[in-house]
């Protein structure tokens, strides 16, 4: 499947879904604006894409210092003179431990960058877009955001915020021929899993959940869960009495990542 997008930025893409995203579509030959913070990795990703056909731009940048983070996308903006796909995809899991010592510094940072600059990337560019009446914005949620996960208080509050902030988003630059998609995705093999101890279903690599995220862009999808496995999962979860979902979710992991046995509480683990 050949992108129709040219220009494109991925916030998150040292590693995980964001690299792979990044290599798929530089195979296509999009030029592609790649955000994180480790500049080596950056790099060397930006050697794999020219090899493959693309064209691609690093800006080594800390997504949650504002000011570093509206000057690298400032830089996007104008090298490529209008870009026509966003992702917003860079997360941390920032499980929380109880008791704990570090769990305000876990919940600043990951409030910071999963809600914070996810919707700050996203709003700079909305504000060029609707000028020029086209672009499409995409944010990388979470099934974790459909319900209160347990061990995961920050990340799932902030999942299920941006999951918010996309929907009314797409009602506010749809009417300028902006698309929005929200990208739900449930377990998939990158470092942001690699210490999870809690079970995870339908578990599937990134070059995978990278096709069918790619996919889901292409035919603009409003919101996008996968697998559907997962999608049908929450589904169910959600239409559960609480009391039915209280009993699930501490059968099921609730116990282990509430004492802690689910792993390092404050390493960057997530449940979905
Ligand atoms: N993997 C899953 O099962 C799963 C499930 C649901 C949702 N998601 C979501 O998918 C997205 C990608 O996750 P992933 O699994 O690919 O995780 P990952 O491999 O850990 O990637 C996270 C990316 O975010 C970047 N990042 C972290 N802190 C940053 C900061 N302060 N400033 C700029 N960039 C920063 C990291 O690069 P640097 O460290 O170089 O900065 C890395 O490129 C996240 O939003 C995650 O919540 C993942």
């Amino acid at each position: 499947m050949k992108s129709k997008y040219s220009k494109i930025l991925i916030t998150g893409a040292s590693t995980g879904i964001g690299r792979q995203l990044a290599l798929d579509y530089g195979k296509d030959g999009s030029t592609i604006w790649l955000l994180a913070r480790s500049e080596s990795k950056l790099l060397e990703l930006a050697n794999e894409i020219e090899t493959s056909g693309g064209t691609a731009k690093v800006l080594a940048c800390d997504a949650t210092i504002e000011k570093d983070l509206l000057a690298s996308l400032t830089i996007a903006q104008e090298e490529s003179g209008g870009l026509d796909l966003v992702i917003a995809n860079a997360g941390w899991g920032g499980k929380m431990k109880y008791p704990g010592e570090k769990n305000i510094e876990v919940l600043n940072q990951v409030i910071d960058l999963n809600l914070k600059a996810a919707a700050q990337t996203l709003e700079f560019f909305a504000k060029h877009m609707v000028v020029a009446r086209q672009g499409h914005l995409v944010g990388v949620s979470s099934v974790a955001g459909f319900k209160g996960a347990p061990g995961s208080a920050a990340y799932s509050a902030t999942k299920a915020a941006l999951m918010t902030y996309l929907e009314s988003l797409r009602f506010s630059v749809s009417p300028f021929g902006v698309k929005v998609t929200d990208i739900r995705p449930g377990f998939v093999r990158t470092p942001l899993t690699k210490n999870n101890k809690v079970p995870m279903p339908f578990l599937m690599d990134a070059d995978l959940a990278s096709q069918k995220i790619r996919r889901a862009i292409e035919r603009g999808s409003k919101r996008f869960t996968f697998p559907w496995q997962m999608a049908l999962t929450t589904h169910l979860i959600k239409a559960m009495p609480d009391f039915l979902y209280d009993w699930v979710a501490g059968l099921s992991f609730g116990k282990m990542a509430v004492s802690g046995r689910a792993g390092k509480s404050e390493e960057n683990t997530v449940s979905g």
